[in-house]
């Protein structure tokens, strides 16, 4: 990074992270303290066991800037965002197989601890900006007149489109069609920070996470997401991988590293005022394709086919336009490379293997 970058903007300022402590989050402080930030967490630290904050994502709990509490607390929301330059929103219920088992939760963390953040944000006279965490799950499986240009496509490619055979790419004006619980409460919460943000005047930008991996990303019980995790963890003890619906599904997989540079670069570009943006590589994988990278790296591994679960998304990747033009800039760690990274950091993190996998995958 070159000293002319837009974060030397960030120096000297306080933003409050809300997720702080969660795989994301940590990063996005991490990057902030290495530009001369003071990084602010609100975070509950209950998305993982306790040791996985401390010993696997290296958070210090006895740090008085991580602050242990829920984005729901109004008094706690408002005294930390009256206190802060900026505000990065990524607290969330954001276990998309989580959300559609509970869905008063996901709505109870994603809907009413959005407006929780977005009313103490508009009531704030010092926040020059609020970044709303999102996802590509908006998107849902997209529309094929939307995500195929009508003008390259024969009548053949288009029934392949229809039935997900050619992989959508997602651009930013899409409509958005969630196929999850999780993915509606991104996309109100967009609506809602348009809407809140805009009457009174704050700046804000909207990002749109594709799927996000990379070290030291800790799988979740009961989980379907974060397939890179998942793979490498059974793989690395001789457990079969689940291709869930036969694995055409197509992600656009972004290594941590770039969603918090990506997401620090909308929090601070002048161009990002307002604006939405994908955060995501342009490159669509199959997880079919993701599972044989990871399988380069545990020669032998078995393969099982399973079925699609609720609100697994058929997918697609990301129009990467807006945010060169807005943000100056794209993702830097392609995937082979990020896979490789987290390989090697799984084989030397022995705690990062959840002592649960074990058991409950050995039955599948
Ligand atoms: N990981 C992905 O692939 C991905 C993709 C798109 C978007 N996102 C979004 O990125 C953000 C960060 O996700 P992550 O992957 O780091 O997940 P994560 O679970 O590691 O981090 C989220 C953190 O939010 C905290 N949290 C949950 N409810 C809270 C509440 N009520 N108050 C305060 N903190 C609370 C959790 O304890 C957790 O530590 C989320 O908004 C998620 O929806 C993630």
């Amino acid at each position: 990074m070159s000293d002319r970058s837009p974060l030397a903007a960030l120096a000297g300022s306080t933003v409050l992270v809300t997720g702080g402590a969660g795989l994301i989050g940590s990063r996005i402080t991490a990057r902030l303290r290495e530009l001369g930030a003071r990084p602010v967490s609100l975070c509950t630290m209950n998305a993982y066991p306790e040791h996985v904050y401390t010993d696997v994502f290296g958070v210090d709990v006895t740090d008085p800037d991580v602050v242990a509490g829920d984005i729901r607390d109004t008094a706690l929301v408002r005294k930390l965002v009256a206190e802060s330059d900026y505000v990065v929103h990524a607290a969330a219920l954001a276990d998309v197989a989580a959300c559609t088992r509970e869905p008063l939760a996901a709505i109870d963390v994603n809907i009413a601890g959005t407006q929780t953040v977005l009313d103490a944000v508009a009531a704030s006279d010092r926040v020059r900006r609020m970044v709303f965490v999102s996802s590509a799950s908006v998107y849902g499986d997209g529309t094929p007149e939307e995500t195929h240009s009508q003008d390259l496509l024969t009548m053949r490619q288009l029934l392949e489109a229809v039935h997900g055979r050619i992989p959508p790419q997602f651009h930013e004006g899409h409509s958005l069609r969630p196929v999850s619980v999780y993915g509606n409460t991104k996309a109100w919460g967009e609506e809602q920070t348009r809407v809140v943000l805009g009457q009174v005047g704050v700046s804000y930008a909207i990002v749109r996470y594709f799927s996000v991996y990379g070290e030291p990303q800790t799988v979740k019980p009961n989980s379907h997401s974060w397939v890179v995790a998942w793979f490498a963890a059974r793989a690395a003890q001789g457990l079969p991988l689940h291709l869930n619906g036969g694995g055409r599904q197509v992600r656009d997989l972004t290594h941590v590293d770039d969603i918090a540079e990506g997401t620090l670069r909308a929090l601070c570009s002048p161009r990002a005022h307002t604006e939405t943006v994908n955060i995501g590589t342009g490159v669509a994988t199959s997880i079919r394709d993701v599972a044989d990278l990871v399988r380069s790296h545990f020669p032998g591994t078995a393969l099982l086919e399973t079925p699609l679960p609720a609100g697994d998304p058929l997918g697609g990747y990301a129009s990467v336009r807006r945010m060169e033009n807005i943000l100056g800039w794209r993702p830097q760690v392609p995937l082979p490379d990020g896979v490789g990274r987290y390989v090697r950091w799984l084989r030397g993190t022995p705690q990062a293997a959840p002592a649960w996998l074990n058991e409950t995958a050995a039955a599948g």
